[in-house]
């Protein structure tokens, strides 16, 4: 009797253990339109990202159209997103990933370079204070090409700040920025264009862009950061579109 009450403490002391250190990850993606689901008005990386999850990982997008990183916080999705973090750590291991600059670079969003620099630094340390990982990104690049097929936005400073901000926090951060313009640069304007929601709108994903663009996300995940080695079972990026990334050669998924 004694010695199975002894085995029985012992298997459950082991199981605990191992769910103890083997919490898998659970990804919330703040953010803008940009790394919003696929809708009338947006279309980002976040619905493909989702799609590169494994082994129990789970994963929630959280990106909503229009936001600003002051907006985002008062309208109420930041809380959501703190929440969220909040309410799975005993289970998992949050990871927030903040992208925002595509609506704070306006001249009319009521952010200043400023503000968007210390708005992030916030959002950052309210994810730490909560008990999850933030990651700080980089804003994506489509190029957003006008008619005449030059480059009107590229968004350098939103991509400086941010990197800024991560490395005075010491958290981590993808170069989302670099590595997509890098891919579209390579492929040109009319591949680029595949990609679009709206034909002439380089500013959202469709279906396919959010797969190519979300497993870029993955990758750097894996890759660049110092979170690679414990994000390695549960996010697993396609070696197809990598390696077409990498080499800048025009991929369309299907
Ligand atoms: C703000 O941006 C719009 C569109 O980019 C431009 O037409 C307008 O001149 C800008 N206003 C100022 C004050 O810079
Ligand atoms: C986020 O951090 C800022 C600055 O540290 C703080 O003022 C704010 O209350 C925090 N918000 C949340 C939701 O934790
Ligand atoms: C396209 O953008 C370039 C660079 O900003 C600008 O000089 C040009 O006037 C724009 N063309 C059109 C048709 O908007
Ligand atoms: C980024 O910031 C650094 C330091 O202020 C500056 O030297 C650099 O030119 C900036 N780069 C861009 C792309 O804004
Ligand atoms: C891109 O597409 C336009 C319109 O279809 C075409 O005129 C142009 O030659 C294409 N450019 C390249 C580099 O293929
Ligand atoms: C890499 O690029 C070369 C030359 O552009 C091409 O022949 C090759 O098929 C590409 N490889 C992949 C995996 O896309």
């Amino acid at each position: 009797m004694r010695s199975s009450i002894t085995i029985w403490t012992l298997l459950f002391a082991t199981l605990f253990s191992f769910t103890m250190a083997r919490k898998p990850a659970a990804f919330y993606l703040a953010g803008d339109s940009t790394t919003a689901a696929q809708s009338s008005d947006g279309g980002g990386w976040g619905v493909g990202f989702l799609k590169t999850l494994a082994r129990g990982a789970i994963g929630t997008d959280l990106g909503y159209n229009g936001d600003t990183t002051a907006s985002f916080v008062s309208g109420g999705a930041w809380a959501n997103v703190i929440d969220a973090v909040s309410r799975s750590k005993a289970e998992f291991e949050p990871y927030v990933t903040i992208q925002f600059g595509h609506n704070d670079q306006k001249n009319n969003s009521g952010v200043t370079r400023s503000e968007y620099q210390t708005n992030l630094q916030s959002l950052a340390e309210n994810v730490t204070a909560a008990g999850g990982t933030p990651v700080l990104v980089t804003p994506l690049s489509r190029r957003n090409f006008n008619s005449s097929g030059l480059v009107i936005e590229d968004l350098a400073e939103q991509r400086n700040i941010t990197i800024t901000v991560a490395e005075s926090l010491g958290v981590s951060y993808i170069d989302l920025n670099k590595a997509s313009t890098m891919y579209l640069d390579a492929i040109g304007q009319n591949l680029s264009a595949t990609y679009n929601r709206v034909s002439d709108d380089y500013t959202h994903l469709n279906a396919v862009g959010s797969v190519v663009f979300g497993t870029l996300v993955s990758w750097l995940l894996l890759t660049t950061t110092s979170l690679g080695g414990a994000l390695e079972p549960y996010t697993i990026p396609s070696a197809a579109i990598i390696d077409a990334i990498e080499n800048g050669t025009y991929i369309y998924p299907s």
